[in-house]
């Protein structure tokens, strides 16, 4: 059943070949003909063909539904006093990832599910339509292959994350071989990524050495490679990523010269979650450095209980235009193509013919006020 949506204020479609000529490629005036989850038509609003239902946005802004290709929704359990004790001056060293693993594993598979099921729900509410989900709070070989089961028909985008920390008591090399054999077998048939805590940093997290091997293991099983880089330290998390082909690395905090030569001649995404910088109170990273190396630049929420408890990529938005020197355009277009791009998806982050009927409207009249208005639920995913 095909709908025609009118009265669209202003549409952004990624595509610019189109409208402004920027890379958004905003349209004024234009409709939108969806069929089957497609889109199947773009253009003046006066053209537009006959269709069996209509939606009238009444001027409101349309732009592609949000990608958010980072987040840690399997979870169960609360860290609100570890976040206050930060607020306080306590340094985060994921030493605290340790407690959701003890509620995680606690918790039934229908809470879980129920958990995953609410937060996807508070996504989609602030116009997110794409969620990457990991594991990586079970940390056993049975509790990662239920966390990644029981995103089965929730999400196309499950990482396998059991190289998040070494578990309490485990002996580290021990895990990293359990990690590339016996519990990789278990998860790579659920999964679609493998990602690794790469921080040498942190007592908890993997170096370079045991990243790679547990990347190799997974790009052996057919899982395509992440990697969260560089979070809380400068290290080798985003060479070995970009060595690795890795679609995408994610916080990048603190980059050397080095690393962003390897990013700007290499074909991996860097995300950046700046709601974990908030959460954190740490510097955030520098998107415009990379931005000017012709770097293609993602944003994430990092959904998690420990460094950054939102769904909001309005938030982020807003974050990466006022601290991170990003344009309100280049944090849309990173919040929805650049997620895509993190997730190598051409069917999703654009409006255009032939792609996902995700979208997104704005009780706004421009995409600016998503930076603008701060804080104001003006984003929701449209139910069509
Ligand atoms: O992306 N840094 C590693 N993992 C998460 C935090 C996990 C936690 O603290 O529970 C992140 O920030
Ligand atoms: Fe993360």
């Amino acid at each position: 059943m095909a709908t025609l949506i009118t009265g669209i204020g202003e549409l952004v479609t990624n595509d610019p070949t189109v409208g402004d000529g920027s890379p958004l490629g905003v349209l004024p005036g234009a409709a939108v003909v969806i069929d089957d989850a497609r889109v199947i038509w773009i253009g003046p609003a006066g053209d537009a063909p006959a269709a069996d239902d209509a939606v009238d946005l009444a001027g409101r802004t349309l732009v592609p539904g949000f990608v958010d290709p980072h987040n840690h929704l399997v979870f169960a359990g609360d860290r609100s006093a570890e976040f206050a004790a930060r607020m306080s001056g306590e340094p985060y060293d994921g030493g605290g990832i340790a407690a959701t693993v003890r509620a995680t594993r606690a918790a039934t598979d229908a809470e879980l599910r129920a958990h995953v099921e609410r937060r996807i729900a508070e996504a989609r509410g602030q116009g997110t339509t794409t969620l990457e989900i990991k594991s990586g709070y079970g940390l056993s070989t049975d509790d990662e292959q239920r966390a990644l089961r029981l995103l089965d028909g929730l999400t196309d985008e499950r990482t396998f994350l059991g190289g998040h920390v070494v578990p309490p008591g485990a002996d580290r090399d021990e895990y990293v071989r359990l990690v590339c054999g016996p519990m990789l077998d278990a998860c790579a048939p659920h999964a679609d990524w493998i990602d690794v805590f790469c921080e040498p940093a942190s007592a908890h997290a993997f170096d370079g050495d045991e990243s790679r091997a547990m990347l190799e293991a997974g790009a052996r099983h057919g899982l395509g490679l992440r990697v969260h880089g560089n979070q809380l330290s400068t290290g080798p998390g985003v060479r070995l990523a970009v060595e690795l082909d890795a679609a995408s690395v994610d916080h990048c905090t603190h980059l050397e010269p080095a690393d962003v030569d390897a990013l700007a001649g290499g074909g991996t995404v860097a995300t950046l979650l700046p709601g974990a910088e908030f959460s954190t109170r740490s510097p955030y990273p520098d998107a415009r450095r990379l931005l000017d190396a012709g770097i293609t630049v993602a944003l994430a929420t990092d959904c998690n209980p420990g460094t950054s408890f939102t769904s909001s990529m309005p938030f982020v938005i807003a974050l990466a235009v006022r601290e991170m020197g990003m344009t309100p355009a280049e944090a849309l277009w990173a919040a929805t193509e650049g997620g895509a791009r993190s997730l190598r998806r051409d069917d999703v982050g654009r409006i255009a013919v032939g792609a996902a009927a995700d979208l997104t409207v704005l009780d706004a009249p421009s995409y600016v006020h998503l930076a603008y208005r701060p804080g104001v639920p003006i984003a929701r995913a449209l139910d069509v």
